[in-house]
């Protein structure tokens, strides 16, 4: 089998292509800030480029579409150039997948769709997106399903919880929190930093690790998965304080958050998935707790 991988340098799309090479598959890496990876075929360029796109995706059998203006702060002041990478650059993947015969494309979608509704969020309900991040999605969504009703090309959009994995430093302020919470606690910036949590640490978050996305990414090849929308989230949550005396616990530190009110208007209080369609349907539940995930984070951070 062979594979195109948008935003292959990305948190998701490099556990993707590590997922696809060690099951034997052949790997094409596209990515605007490309990372070379062993053994990855590596396509430097954007989603937007219809040329590039053409050239990466020759002969591929499915395309994992993870490419994307990926976090809410990228909207702002101008929302432009993120709607134009995550709705028209979507749009040359899939329109570009149907010319060239590819069988499927697995396209990333985002929990944050379902804004403030109540939870566990299903996918079949009401969907309020709180920014133009979640807006830009859910456009993605839509334009992707009328192509699929139109063109017969499969897509199959999971919608990820709150991804967090190995290799989320570069990242820097829009990595997942948990990751941004352990450089807090070890002391990563050499100073002793304490972890900001806004109001009173009860919000929760769904967290998935990214090697669990990755899995999901797979299992959504299989024959009897067609075009349809699924959540990728543990189940489980987890709120804020929670997360923090998990992480002082793996660390042996006991660093305390510094509580402070709100900024974020349309703020996200609570997370988690309805998992039983994607179990159902996929096959999958993810393995890794966050007790687990903690530990291979600050595993990789004190050995580098
Ligand atoms: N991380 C999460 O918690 C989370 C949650 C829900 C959904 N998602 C979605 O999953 C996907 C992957 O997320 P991630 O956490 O790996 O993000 P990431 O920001 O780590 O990776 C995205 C990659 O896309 C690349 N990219 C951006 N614009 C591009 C363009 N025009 N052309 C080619 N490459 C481009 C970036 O350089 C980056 O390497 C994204 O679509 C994101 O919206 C992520």
């Amino acid at each position: 089998m062979k594979a195109l991988v948008t935003g292959s340098s990305g948190l998701i799309g490099s556990r993707i292509c590590s997922l696809l090479l060690k099951n034997g598959w052949e790997v094409n890496g596209m990515d605007i800030r490309l990372i070379p990876q062993e053994g990855v075929e590596p396509f430097q360029c954007s989603i937007t480029d219809t040329g590039s796109v053409r050239r990466a995706m020759k002969d591929c059998d499915f395309v994992f579409h993870e490419a994307a203006a990926s976090s809410s702060p990228m909207f702002y002041p101008d929302p432009r150039e993120g709607v134009s990478v995550n709705v028209n650059g979507s749009m040359t993947i899939f329109q570009l997948a149907h010319e060239m015969g590819v069988q499927k494309v697995v396209a990333a979608s985002t929990s944050s769709i379902y804004g403030n509704t109540a939870v566990p969020s299903k996918e079949d309900q009401l969907l309020v997106p709180p920014n133009m991040y979640a807006a830009s999605k859910l456009a993605m969504e839509a334009t992707g399903l009328t192509h699929s009703e139109i063109t017969g090309l499969p897509i199959v959009f999971l919608r990820y919880f709150s991804v967090y994995g190995l290799g989320e430093r570069r990242k820097g302020n829009i990595a997942n929190m948990l990751s941004q919470f352990i450089w807090d606690v070890l002391e990563l910036d050499g100073k002793g930093r304490q972890p900001v949590i806004f109001g009173d640490g009860k919000q929760t978050r769904d967290l998935i690790y990214a090697d669990d996305i990755a899995e999901a990414n797979f299992l959504a090849t299989k024959k009897n998965v067609g075009t349809g929308i699924y959540n990728v989230g543990t189940g489980r949550e987890t709120n804020l304080n929670e997360l923090l005396d998990i992480i002082n616990e793996a660390a042996g530190r006991k660093v305390s958050a510094k509580y402070v009110k709100n900024p974020i208007k349309n703020y996200i209080y609570r997370t988690l998935a309805d998992t039983s369609k994607t179990k159902r349907v996929l096959g999958f539940s993810a393995k890794t707790g966050v007790k687990t995930g903690v530990r291979a984070i600050i595993d990789e951070l004190t050995a580098a």
